[in-house]
């Protein structure tokens, strides 16, 4: 692991566009579950209640789950080491952005500003006629929420399945897996596409791919180069300490 950390530094310092790409393993550490693994929510619900049509067809039932999972319990969580870090090393220029899967606001949270949200993000709600409010402004107690401008039913902003990928993010994304020269992949199955396809692309492209996760995955044996195991905040601290 030492080696690895001393040429991951290397790599960070030699490189002149880096990005980081991340999942939920990255916030795991300020007190959400991943979506899968042992104690992943997909064990626990059902991923339909994030299918666009059974949110339409039952938006109560949909959103009492939705509020338990993203709203009481995402919403006391607070950035990690490894979200300070990533918000470190942009300050430094060592990183241009991040691309991340998840809609926890964190990477905001810990002061990084270049972040693509792939999946969107739980802060606002948004109905069938675009209109957009703050998440925080309606008694979540009293479900559905319905748009206060239109009267339509009110739904996270955040990607569902079967949902398109904000356009913005999708572009930036793969503008930014042409120009990596090194991709930090921090926490990530790479089971969801298409957002699995922006390390995958970033590699054909000739960037040295970085891997921080406890466990393997679809990536840890196709497109990484180093592969460091274990927990994203530890990790992230650790390299930090080493570019000092
Ligand atoms: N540090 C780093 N990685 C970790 C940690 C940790 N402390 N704890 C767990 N992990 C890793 C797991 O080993 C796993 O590889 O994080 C990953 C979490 O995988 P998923 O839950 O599948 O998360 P992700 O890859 O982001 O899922 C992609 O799936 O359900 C959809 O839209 C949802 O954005 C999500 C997408």
């Amino acid at each position: 692991m030492n080696e690895d950390l001393n040429r991951v530094v290397s790599l960070l310092k030699e490189s002149n566009y880096t990005v980081a790409f991340t999942g939920a393993g990255i916030s795991v550490e300020s007190g959400i579950p991943p979506f899968r693994g042992a104690d992943g929510l997909w064990s626990k619900y059902n991923p339909e209640i994030l299918e666009l049509s059974y949110f339409y067809h039952n938006p109560a039932k949909s959103w009492k789950v939705i509020k338990e999972i993203f709203y009481d319990f995402f919403g006391e969580a607070k950035p990690n080491k490894a979200h300070l870090a990533l918000a470190e090393l942009e300050k430094r220029k060592i990183l241009k952005s991040i691309v991340t899967q998840n809609i926890d606001n964190l990477h905001f949270d810990a002061g990084s500003d270049e972040v693509y949200e792939f999946h969107g993000n739980s802060r606002m709600l948004i109905c069938e006629e675009n209109h957009r409010f703050e998440a925080n402004r309606f008694d979540l107690n009293n479900l559905p929420p319905m748009c206060p401008k239109c009267g339509k039913l009110l739904k996270p902003d955040f990607i569902f399945f079967g949902e398109g990928i904000p356009e913005l993010a999708y572009r930036k994304t793969f503008e930014a897996a042409q120009k990596a020269q090194v991709v930090l992949v921090i926490g990530s199955t790479g089971e969801v596409y298409p957002a699995a396809n922006m390390p995958r692309e970033a590699k054909a492209n000739g960037a040295t791919i970085i891997e921080i996760n406890p466990e393997k995955t679809l990536f840890s044996n196709s497109i990484t180069d180093v592969f460091l195991q274990g927990k994203a905040s530890e990790i992230m601290d650790e390299i930090l300490i080493r570019l000092n």
